[in-house]
């Protein structure tokens, strides 16, 4: 939908084109480690992984004792997709959530998260010591071009390459699932515990002769 958005007057910030998407960090109203039992969930190191990861595909907010954090974490998700992304939709949904145990020495490779339009990842356990979620700009060039990238004079989020976010215990960083994001190497001896998420979304059906996606549950 082509919008008109009143341009406001110029400063010396400039207005940002059509960014890469947005992010949207999110405080917790507790510590929702406490109240979770995390004994009883299989954990897994996968092939080419360097942190263990609970089955994907059997979401742990979907499990019995997270039903408070999925409530939360639903409430963040239609915050940021109703007055970040502004977007008309239906209905949000969670489809996979997983629990991530990131031990010293693990790191994630630059990624995105297919067949989902929202993502997120709650910090249960956290230090500042942590390394950072690192998002990365998507490369467009084709050909040769003239890079600007090492002439800022400094760091500045609409020109860099890459931008990185604390993983603040207790907080849940929200973002578009297409952009890529990684992590560097954790030198801390403790590990980070982070529950992360990705959801679809129903739209908003106006005209009923189009064909159009909609995402159904089956029972099984
Ligand atoms: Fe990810």
């Amino acid at each position: 939908m082509n919008k008109n958005i009143p341009v406001e007057e110029p400063n010396n910030i400039g207005i940002p084109l059509f960014p890469a998407g947005m992010v949207h960090l999110y405080k917790a109203p507790k510590s929702f480690l406490n109240d979770l039992d995390l004994t009883q969930i299989t954990f897994q190191k996968y092939e080419g992984q360097t942190k263990l990861r609970s089955e994907k595909f059997n979401s742990i907010l979907m499990q019995s004792g997270f039903e408070e954090v999925k409530s939360w974490v639903e409430e963040c998700a239609n915050d940021f997709l109703t007055n970040v992304l502004e977007m008309e939709y239906e209905e949000f949904f969670i489809t996979e959530s997983w629990l991530n145990i990131s031990e010293k020495g693990g790191y994630q490779k630059m990624h995105n998260h297919s067949n989902s339009i929202v993502s997120g990842v709650l910090y249960l356990k956290s230090l500042p010591e942590h390394p950072g979620l690192q998002f990365k700009r998507p490369a467009s060039e084709m050909q040769p071009f003239i890079s600007l990238t090492e002439h800022y004079s400094r760091g500045n989020p609409h020109t860099a390459t890459t931008l990185g976010f604390p993983c603040t215990q207790d907080t849940m960083i929200v973002f578009n699932s297409h952009l890529y994001h990684g992590h560097d190497e954790s030198k801390v001896e403790s590990e980070r515990v982070g529950i992360a998420w990705n959801g679809l979304i129903n739209f908003i059906q106006k005209d009923k002769n189009l064909y159009r996606i909609r995402f159904v549950k089956e029972d099984t």
